[in-house]
């Protein structure tokens, strides 16, 4: 249940193991979150701890590599993939503190990142200001994907394994009945929940965490290739590029339900601080302005399990600012489990 990129990698991976899967999606697969995602797969900008998922995360961004590169074999799809590393910059004070213990608690969980002086940081990034800043890390892990490929790939690899792809299908139930599961009147096996912010509406027939939207903006612009090598990050703006030259500005966390509009104010905004790092913006309209539903859950931990120990009913959602980092590893586990309990594979 749901067709976003967990969804999806979930049951791609169950049908790689000769399970029968069908994805329902209330609307389009990867349509939502997916297709918002700016695919920043980046560690060093959202976690500070290997603790609990995020030893996870932080493994999973450094073998995203094998994700993709199955991916594009089983799909025969190119997905604009690069470990381009991440700039991140900070301002004298406490700006600079704070990035300074950043980087100490992250190097203890493994997250690797460098000081570079401000004339190194120019040439890792010439076309950024700096201007103001007084200093800068880089750190070589972080890396980005372009969700829409991945979601166009899983397409492709899913319907060559025979799932059914079944669209504009909400489905509001996944009743456990008797060894089986119901979903909305049509017997399963099993069922995953797997429906972003919309999760925790749907009956399992026990009490779900409860998930919520957290709406961001998104801005793009059509420039050359190659304008910009590494992910950008200061404080809560960050710019990357993709490589067809598409650049991406973003961000903004807003808590408003799930009203799809953008807001003109806030796409100023983020323009004003993306223009003030890249002065190749400045003047420049965004070509395209976009919003998506972050699917959170209270305390932000995603959700990975199964209802009780005998319903054949699992959940993968609530992965936040991290779904599309979080998906391989998410995937395999929730397979795994499915597969060992109702003998797949
Ligand atoms: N992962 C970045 C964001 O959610 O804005």
């Amino acid at each position: 249940m749901g067709g976003g990129i967990i969804g999806a990698s979930i049951a791609w991976r169950l049908a790689q193991r000769s399970a029968r899967v069908t994805v329902f999606d209330a609307r389009t697969l990867g349509g939502e979150a997916s297709w918002a995602a700016a695919g920043m797969l980046a560690p060093g900008g959202e976690i500070e701890s290997d603790e609990g998922w995020r030893g996870a995360a932080i493994e999973s961004a450094r073998t995203y590599g094998e994700f993709v590169r199955e991916l594009e074999s089983e799909s025969g799809g190119k997905i604009d993939y690069r470990q381009c590393g991440a700039l991140e910059l900070a301002r004298a004070g406490d700006e600079t503190n704070a990035l300074e213990a950043k980087a100490g608690r992250q190097a203890a969980a493994g997250i690797g990142s460098e000081p570079v002086p401000l004339a190194r940081a120019a040439e890792i990034a010439p076309l950024v200001s700096l201007e103001g800043f007084a200093a800068a890390r880089f750190y070589p892990g972080d890396g980005q994907v372009n969700p829409r490929d991945i979601m166009g790939a899983l397409r492709v690899a899913l319907a060559a394994r025979g799932v059914a792809i079944r669209e504009n299908e909400p489905k509001r139930r996944a009743r456990p009945m008797n060894g089986h599961v119901d979903l909305d009147g049509q017997a399963f096996d099993g069922a995953v929940i797997a429906a972003g912010a919309w999760s925790g509406e749907i009956d399992a027939g026990v009490p779900m965490t409860a998930s919520f939207p957290v709406r961001g903006h998104l801005t793009g612009y059509w420039l050359e290739p190659g304008l910009l090598g590494p992910l950008l990050r200061h404080r809560q703006t960050y710019l990357l590029q993709r490589s067809s030259g598409f650049l991406i500005a973003g961000t903004s966390e807003e808590r408003v339900g799930y009203r799809r509009e953008t807001d003109p104010e806030t796409v100023a905004a983020i323009a004003s601080r993306a223009a003030a790092l890249l002065p190749a913006l400045r003047g420049r309209a965004a070509g395209e302005v976009w919003t998506g539903f972050r699917p959170a859950v209270a305390g932000y931990e995603p959700r990975l399990g199964r209802i009780n120990a005998t319903a054949p009913v699992w959940f993968a959602y609530g992965h936040y600012r991290n779904g599309i980092l979080m998906a391989p590893p998410a995937a395999r586990d929730i397979a795994a489990d499915i597969s060992a309990s109702l003998g797949i594979g």
